[in-house]
């Protein structure tokens, strides 16, 4: 269990050379040099003799915590009721407003999970604000080592939204919540599934996503009666968690980390296809690229679907994401780095290299 001393920490961009045994939400990071991203703050639990060198980069920042809101101590017995749950296959759902520590914890219990040699599998849930895939999808990594970040995995299995928030697409969500954590059952035996801090009928919709998912134990951060009460009579175990000290993500650092997350996923190839060789996938309705002539739905218009954001794939599997670049009569150009897709996953968003910009079509 770690100790009571006060938690480090440290908000990037910056880089900490770890000299002397040290965690980061449960990950030992003992000799090792870490990269903190922009907007992100990372808790470091030294032990003994152990000191951080830091180099930070503009708006990067360190300072000390109380354990009782900070670092790992906090939530440590939760973390480990549920990982001794985890000798048979379980899904845990995590559930709380937004900034309560949702996302920290996932990968937090992901490293404990790998530390009692069980294969953790995230299922990122947070269509604005997810760590493993761009907005507007739903993704899934099974990890094999400890992670200090999310961000630092990589997901095998996408699921399209196409929307940034959970408004109005709260069933949407939900199913494709459903569809890929059947799908991760293939990639582990611990299912943990994050999930948005969306707060608009949020009882509601985070009962819909419970009774789709059917977890063994829904975790809910922080102050929530309202919420506890929603959830605490299904067929699960619902535990309480502390949320995290306030370490609210400003404006600025949410678009600029949706931003990136979008840029990393998007690559830098150029790929044409013919449009008759495609189909066109909103939601779950399926168009022909006939349809384009008299388009039934706004997001088939072709002044739309220039810088749209979109899913590209094969069948009814999302491979990877880009941007239209192009569109004529015949063809769509599309920056990406998948090679092969007959399906285009429509969005409602469309992006520039400096800004994203939802249309609400
Ligand atoms: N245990 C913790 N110790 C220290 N800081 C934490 C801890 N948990 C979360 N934080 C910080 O609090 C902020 C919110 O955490 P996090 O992003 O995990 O919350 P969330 O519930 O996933 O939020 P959202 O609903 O926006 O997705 C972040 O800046 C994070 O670094
Ligand atoms: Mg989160």
């Amino acid at each position: 269990m770690p100790g009571s001393a006060k938690v480090r920490m440290v908000k990037g961009p910056a880089e900490v050379a770890v000299d002397g045994i040290c965690h980061v939400l449960g990950s030992d990071v003992s000799g090792q040099v870490i990269a903190v991203r922009p907007g992100k703050a990372l808790p470091f639990e030294p032990s003994g003799q152990c000191r951080l060198h830091l180099r930070f980069g503009r708006g990067g920042r360190m300072w000390l915590a109380n354990p009782a809101g900070a670092g790992t101590t906090m939530w440590y017995d939760i973390a480990r009721q549920v990982s001794v749950l985890a000798d048979k296959k379980i899904t845990v759902m995590l559930a709380g407003d937004t900034d309560t520590g949702k996302s920290t914890f996932s990968a937090y219990l992901a490293n404990v999970a790998l530390s009692r040699r069980v294969v953790p599998c995230v299922i990122d849930g947070d269509i604005g604000q997810g760590d493993l895939v761009p907005p507007a999808s739903i993704g899934a990594a099974a990890l094999s080592g400890p992670v200090t970040d999310l961000r630092d995995a990589s997901a095998s299995l996408f699921e399209f939204v196409g929307h940034i928030s959970p408004a109005g697409y709260e069933y949407l969500v939900a199913k494709k919540l459903r569809s890929i954590l059947e799908r991760a059952a293939k990639l582990g035996d611990f299912s943990i599934v994050n999930t948005d801090g969306y707060v608009r009928d949020a009882c509601a919709y985070k009962l819909m996503i419970a009774k789709e998912l059917q977890p063994d134990v829904i975790v809910c951060f922080g102050e929530n009666p309202t919420l506890f009460k929603a959830l605490r009579d299904g067929p699960w175990q619902v535990l309480c968690a502390r949320a995290s000290s306030y370490v609210s993500k400003s404006r600025f650092e949410r678009t600029r980390r949706r931003l990136d997350q979008f840029h990393r996923y998007i690559g830098r190839g150029s790929f044409t296809a013919k449009l008759r060789q495609l189909k066109f996938v909103y939601g779950e309705m399926v168009f022909s690229p006939l349809e384009l002539r008299q388009p039934p739905i706004k997001q088939l218009e072709r002044k739309n679907l220039k810088k749209m954001f979109v899913g590209l794939g094969s069948g009814d599997r999302v491979e990877g994401f880009g941007i239209v670049t192009d569109i004529t009569t015949s063809i769509i150009r599309i920056q990406t780095d998948i090679a092969h897709f007959d399906r285009v996953y429509l969005s409602n968003i469309q992006l520039d290299r400096a800004e994203v910009v939802e249309i609400r079509l």
